[in-house]
Formats: C-alpha cells, structure tokens, sequence
C-alpha cells in the first residue's frame, strides 16, 4: 500500500483537528497597547494604524474598560505629552500625561488587569531620542540611567504593576529594580524589552507618538541581522533581575523569539508592532486578505514560535473572536 503513511488522517475533520491543534491561543494571553494624548478633547486616528487612536483620558478609560471585559490579559500605555524637553522631564512629573493615566486606569480597574508602562524617554523628549544627549549629540547611556530611575518609581507610584524599558540602555533593568526596591516598590514588576531591534517596522509608531525623531536608534537597538546578541542581552536583563522578557518587533524575529523561549526561565512576551499591524491592514483593506483569518495566524504564529504573552493592537478584536 503506498503511500504508507497519511497524515491528512488527523486533518479530516474539525473535530480532529481541534484535538490534535498544538498551539493555543487565548485572550488573556493578548496584551493591549494603548496611546494617550494630553490636552486631546476627542480621540485622534492614527492614519498609518487605522482603527488605533490617541485617546483622551475618558475614551482611554472607556478602551482599557472594554479590553478589560473582552478577557485581554494586560494593558501597555504610552504617553504623547503636549509639550516636550532636552530631558523629557513630562516621563518624571507627577501630572506627566502617561503617569496621570496610569493612575486613572488604576482608579478604574483596581487589579482586574495587569496595568504597564512603557519606561522609555522617547516619546518626551524633543529630540526624539529615548536618552539624554551629551554634548557631542550622541545617547548618554549613564544619565539616561538616572532618568530612568526616577521615571520608573514615579509610574510605579501611580499604579503601574509591570513596568517596560524599552530603550535598550545598558543596565536599564539594573537600575530600575534597585530603584524600585530603594522606594518600597519590591512588588512591582519589569517586563524587560530584551531583544530590541532598530526596525523598520515601527514607522506607524513614529506617527502615533507624534515622535521628534530624526535619523535612527542604531547606537542602541539591535542590527537586525544579530541573533547572538539577542540572547547575551536576555541574560544580561535576567542576571539584572528581569521578571518577564520581551522580543521586538515579532514577525521577522521569530527565530530570535523561539531560541528566547528556549533559553528563558522567565514569561516571554513578543511585540506584534504597529508596522506588523499596518501591513496586514494595507492589504486587508484592498481585499488582498482575509483579515479576520490573517490576524489570527499572525497571533498563532508567534505563540507557536514560543510567546507566552503577545503585544498587539488586535488584542480587543481577537478576544472577542477567540470567545
Ligand atoms: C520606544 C518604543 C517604540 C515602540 C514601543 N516602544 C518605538 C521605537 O523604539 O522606536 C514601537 C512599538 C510599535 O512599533 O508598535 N518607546
């Protein structure tokens, strides 16, 4: 008899093969990100991430609400503040857009949901760089530290539980934990962007931070052809004291993302971007895919690829498929 072996036996029916599917994929495992501008009176759309908005503060309670009750795990927030500086002293202050936030959500939804905050500078500074400049106009990766620091406590003070560096500073975690015990924070969290890559793909992001940004993040994220370096910079963040580690951006990292699963004896997570988002989009939009199809796959493809947990701006909309 040929051929001797029929693997199509377990594909016949649905009821196969949901008992035999390998990779699960739930709501709870989907992290929402979510934009917040200050002074904004309606929410603003993002044209390059259609359907993503900057918020208000009451449009961002309403989406953190109905995230919330669509089963999604956790929610990221970012900041777009008014105004901006050298140092990006708006990430530090008390009533700094994203800190002012933090603390709304956490009025609102108490421990419901895993609350977290982006830990990075660029979005505040007028630069657009996600450090402090030194005189010559390169990223000071030392002072950065310190801002940093204070950052870190103050989100941890408005009620974040998880907080995430994004920046790819050296020694970010480092600085961040012992800041964060130093002021009686020992419970809150980092969710470290470990392997962070200069990307292409966060083009639409510039956008929805309205970022300052001119040239590029190579002195400090990733070069896209490393992989090595990925897992020394996983190490270096466990050793620092990192709770949970994060691969960025996912798709053309999956490789990167399955030898982090291996080696991590910590939750990975895996950032599904905005440009991963826009080009689905793109071509979701001029009927070239099925977008309800292609989203899932996107998401069951980085959970096979080994994320415990997926950042993505899906997260409400696929809950509510996945139900
Ligand atoms: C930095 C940060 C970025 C993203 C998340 N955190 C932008 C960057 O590094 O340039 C990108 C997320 C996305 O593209 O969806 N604060």
């Amino acid at each position: 008899m040929f051929p001797e072996h029929r693997p199509r036996r377990l594909r016949g029916t649905a009821a196969l093969r949901r008992l035999v599917s390998e990779t699960t994929l739930r709501p709870r495992q989907l992290i929402l990100p979510l934009f917040v501008a200050e002074g904004a009176d309606q929410p603003r759309p993002i044209a390059s991430m259609p359907g993503v908005v900057q918020h208000t503060r009451d449009s961002l309670r309403k989406a953190a609400v109905d995230a919330v009750r669509a089963g999604v795990g956790g929610l990221m927030l970012f900041g777009v503040p008014e105004e901006r500086d050298a140092t990006g002293s708006g990430a530090v202050a008390e009533d700094g857009v994203l800190n002012v936030a933090l603390r709304d959500l956490r009025a609102e939804l108490g421990d419901d949901t895993v609350l977290m905050a982006d830990t990075c500078l660029d979005e505040f500074t007028d630069h657009g760089h996600c450090g402090v400049l030194d005189s010559s106009g390169a990223v000071d990766n030392d002072a950065t530290l310190e801002v940093y620091a204070e950052m870190a406590v103050a989100q941890a003070e408005a009620g974040a539980h998880l907080l995430g560096p994004s920046g790819m500073m050296d020694g970010q975690v480092g600085v961040i934990r012992r800041a964060l015990d130093e002021a009686g924070y020992t419970g809150t969290g980092i969710l470290a962007y470990s392997a962070k890559y200069a990307s292409a793909f966060y083009g639409p992001f510039r956008e929805a931070v309205d970022s300052q940004l001119k040239g590029d993040r190579k002195s400090y994220q990733q070069d896209p052809g490393n992989a090595r370096e990925a897992l020394r910079e996983i190490e270096l963040d466990l050793a620092e004291g990192a709770d949970a580690i994060m691969v960025k951006p996912a798709l053309a990292y999956l490789d990167v993302l399955r030898a982090a699963a291996e080696l991590s004896p910590v939750p990975v997570a895996a950032y599904n971007i905005s440009g991963e988002y826009a080009m689905v989009e793109a071509a979701a939009a001029n009927g070239w895919l099925d977008r309800e199809r292609t989203i899932l796959e996107v998401l069951t493809s980085i959970r096979r690829a080994g994320a415990d947990m997926i950042l993505t701006y899906w997260a409400t909309e696929a809950a509510a498929w996945l139900d």
